[in-house]
């Protein structure tokens, strides 16, 4: 029978919903809800918030005090001539993204806490240490302080997450985690000048 918008259609045209598509629409309704109550809950209570450091920089200013940095604690050259850098406890860390590479090579402690600084020098590259779920977009102009604690001695790789060119996938970077009793001059290291004023 021809309807329109204006006359009812004659009959019962509709059925009720199964008793199983009423239980599966709660069950997602109720799942909604509570992933929509996380998002603000975790800001509260989650350990992932970003430590809320952050300053404009220039990309020259940023690679400036890289290679400050590298020239304080600079330990040497990994394989592929990247810098090593073995920051003492406590200290400013500052990680350089660029097309397409990480610098410099960090060599860190275990159970120590940094303040690792992460800036661009061209475009958005993303953060990822693996096989952490450890996630932060790099900015170029901005310069983002995490407050980090590595808590297991190893040697981790940066992988960029964020889509940055023909060379994306080549861009990995280094982390090296040593040990809590060893100290944090690696091989080959000069003797470090002690940090801080309460040594
Ligand atoms: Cu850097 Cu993708």
């Amino acid at each position: 029978m021809h309807t329109t918008g204006l006359t009812s259609p004659q009959g019962i045209w509709w059925k009720p919903a199964h008793k199983s598509e009423k239980v599966w629409f709660t069950i997602s309704f109720v799942w909604c809800m509570i992933l929509f109550a996380m998002m603000p809950l975790w800001h509260v209570v989650g350990g992932q918030n970003p430590s809320g450091i952050r300053a404009k920089v220039e990309p020259r200013d940023y690679i400036a005090r890289v290679q400050q940095f590298v020239r304080d604690y600079g330990t040497g050259e990994s394989e592929s001539g990247i810098p090593v850098v073995a920051p003492p406890p406590g200290s400013d860390v500052y990680l350089l993204a660029a097309q397409f590479q990480w610098a410099p090579v960090l060599q860190l402690q275990e159970g120590v806490e940094y303040t690792l600084h992460l800036s661009s020098l061209d475009v958005n590259h993303g953060f990822n240490l693996y096989p952490f779920n450890v996630n932060f977009q790099v900015v170029p102009g901005y310069d983002y302080g995490l407050r980090v604690t590595p808590t297991e001695a190893g040697d981790y790789r940066i992988v960029c997450n964020e889509f940055c060119g023909l060379g994306h996938h080549l861009m990995v970077g280094k982390v090296l985690v040593l040990p809590a009793e060893t100290t944090a001059t690696g091989p080959g290291a000069e003797p470090q000048a002690p940090v801080g004023g309460d040594s």
